[in-house]
């Protein structure tokens, strides 16, 4: 299972490169011309003026002036390497094969290369990367039925549960328009409108919020996905990873220190670790869900502000994860690797969890403009265990056909009789359960905001808890006062001494917040009138 990144297409190359008298390869230009002067553009005269005609020159400078490509709107910054992912055949105890079809899962030992893509959200190309914000965690394995990507997150949760609301969420989060600055009083405007993102904020602002490096923190698919065995029923999914090395984090305090010296200290830390073959792993687990809508919970199963109880919905363990080779080349492997949550191979699915279905929409979208309407063509985005014979012809740096072999190629249309490409074979059955209803714009019914910040803030260590509090207090001092009254509101709701203690911070207790309204449009339940109501 090696992958060659560097390979260029079918059969270019093989001519010997031409070398100067004591052996050094030659410098040429993409024309392959030799380079014979590489220090002195051409010039009438040796003071000048220069010329216009000199390709040698121009394709040098312009070539530099579009070196970049525009970085990510989100997850700018992030290393990429390689390994696999070795399947136990099994879903826990059971036969892979009785949720899915997948095939990479069937076997036993079975090992499907793939590329990984660490990074961080917020800040662009260059930034830090110990900063207090979630990790991406995006896997692409090439499996033999084609490319299959995970774009996850290190933290189970994420702040919103609509997709519509993503632009919201990452305008708050990123620089100020005007003075560029990332802006707690921005953030928290945002935050203290959406109820929601309190138990993503519990844990953003908990220690975890700043992973010690790459290789120290889980992974986690975050929104919820489908299986669907070989006689198509399907469950519910979602997708754990697991460090075998354990997880490590970094007070503010740690994280100022190390940025103050290396802003690329993950990457780093990464890359070294693989240089000296100490590869890192991850335990890969599911938790499964029967496949309708658990009236009996009180949460929304496509909730992705809401992780599944480990107690009911158990880790099961399906393989793990080995990274054991590095980059080569930073802009054609993590600038240009691609991965998007709408690319599943069979066997696989997705839920109608309505973040899901706008973030599979909007990853193929900025790819198109990012990288380009080929982007699918360049190496590390290519399908590397599945043969690719598509009819998409043409688009901007097209550099070659997707033609099966021994195919017309005059055929690059569907259906033809002339030996072009036809329809796979296949009859799988899929039977998802039915669903009807009108046209709608809904909010989750079963939205229960504050129950799990409240279990995450109970189950966390004494010094954990000293760490989010000293964080909070940190970015909401420095808040106006409607926006801290409001955040203290949500936290006195999640938790007596979760508000008490940010409270605290800031001079203020819970009498400056007693008498506010919950917010309009705001559904609180029992549990939260109850708790409303003893706050006076
Ligand atoms: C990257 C959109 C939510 C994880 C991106 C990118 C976009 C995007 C446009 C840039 C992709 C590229 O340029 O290649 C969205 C939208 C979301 C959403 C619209 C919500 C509706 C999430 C969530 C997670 C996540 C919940 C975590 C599970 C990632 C990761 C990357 C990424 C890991 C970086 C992938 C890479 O390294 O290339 N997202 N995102 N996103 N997103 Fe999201």
């Amino acid at each position: 299972g090696s992958l060659s990144i560097r390979c260029s297409p079918d059969g270019d190359r093989d001519v010997d490169h031409e070398r100067d008298k004591s052996g050094e390869r030659v410098l040429t230009n993409r024309q392959g011309h030799p380079i014979v002067n590489n220090q002195s553009q051409r010039t009438v005269g040796a003071r000048g003026p220069a010329t216009l005609e000199n390709y040698q020159f121009l394709e040098k400078i312009t070539h530099f002036d579009r070196e970049r490509i525009p970085e990510r709107v989100v997850h700018a910054r992030g290393f990429v390497c390689y390994g696999t992912f070795e399947a136990t055949g099994k879903i826990g105890d059971e036969p892979a094969s009785k949720y899915t079809r997948a095939k990479l899962f069937q076997s036993a030992g079975k090992e499907t290369p793939l590329a990984i893509r660490f990074s961080t959200v917020i800040g662009g190309r260059d930034s830090s990367e110990v900063a207090r914000d979630p990790r991406g965690f995006a896997v692409k394995l090439y499996t033999e039925d084609g490319n299959w990507d995970i774009v996850g997150n290190n933290l189970a949760v994420f702040f919103i549960r609509d997709a519509i609301k993503f632009p919201d969420v990452i305008h708050s989060l990123k620089p100020d328009p005007v003075t560029f600055r990332q802006e707690p009083n921005r953030i928290f405007d945002f935050m203290s409108q959406t109820p929601e993102s309190m138990h993503m904020l519990t844990h953003l602002f908990s220690p975890r919020g700043i992973p010690a490096n790459y290789r120290h923190m889980e992974g986690f698919g975050v929104n919820t996905y489908k299986m669907v065995n070989a006689a198509g029923d399907t469950v519910l999914v979602k997708y754990h990873f697991h460090p075998r090395c354990g997880v490590a984090c970094l007070t503010a305090e740690e994280a100022a220190k190390v940025q103050g010296q290396d802003l690329g200290s993950a990457s780093k830390d990464l890359f070294e670790a693989i240089e000296r073959g100490d590869y890192p792993q991850w335990d890969m687990f599911v938790q499964i869900m029967d496949d309708h809508d658990h009236p009996e919970l009180d949460w929304d199963p496509l909730d992705d502000t809401k992780t599944w109880p480990e107690d009911q919905f158990p880790l099961r363990h399906i393989g793990v994860m080995t990274l054991n080779r590095n980059v080569e080349d930073q802009h054609t492997e993590s600038e240009q690797i691609a991965m998007g949550t709408g690319v599943l191979v069979d066997g696989l699915d997705f839920s109608d969890d309505k973040m899901l279905v706008g973030r599979t929409f909007s990853y193929s979208d900025t790819q198109r403009y990012r990288v380009g309407t080929n982007y699918l063509q360049i190496p590390v985005n290519q399908a590397k265990n599945a043969a690719v014979a598509t009819n998409l012809n043409g688009g901007q740096m097209s550099y070659r056909r997707d033609l099966a072999e021994g195919q017309n190629p005059h055929v690059n249309f569907e259906p033809s009789i002339h030996n072009g490409l036809s329809e796979a074979d296949r009859d799988e059955p899929n039977n998802p359960p039915e669903i009807h209803g009108r046209l709608t714009r809904s909010v989750i019914e079963r939205r229960n905001d504050y129950v799990q910040a409240r279990a995450r803030y109970n189950t966390m260590m004494d010094w954990e808890r000293d760490d989010l509090i000293t964080n909070m207090g940190v970015l909401l001092s420095q808040c106006e006062r409607d926006v801290k009254e409001r955040m203290l509101w949500h936290f006195f709701l999640v938790h007596d001494d979760y508000g008490a203690r940010v409270a605290d911070k800031l001079g203020m207790s819970l009498a400056d917040v007693s008498g506010l309204e919950p917010l309009p449009k705001q559904v609180l339940t029992e549990e939260d009138q109850r708790r409303l109501k003893s706050l006076g």
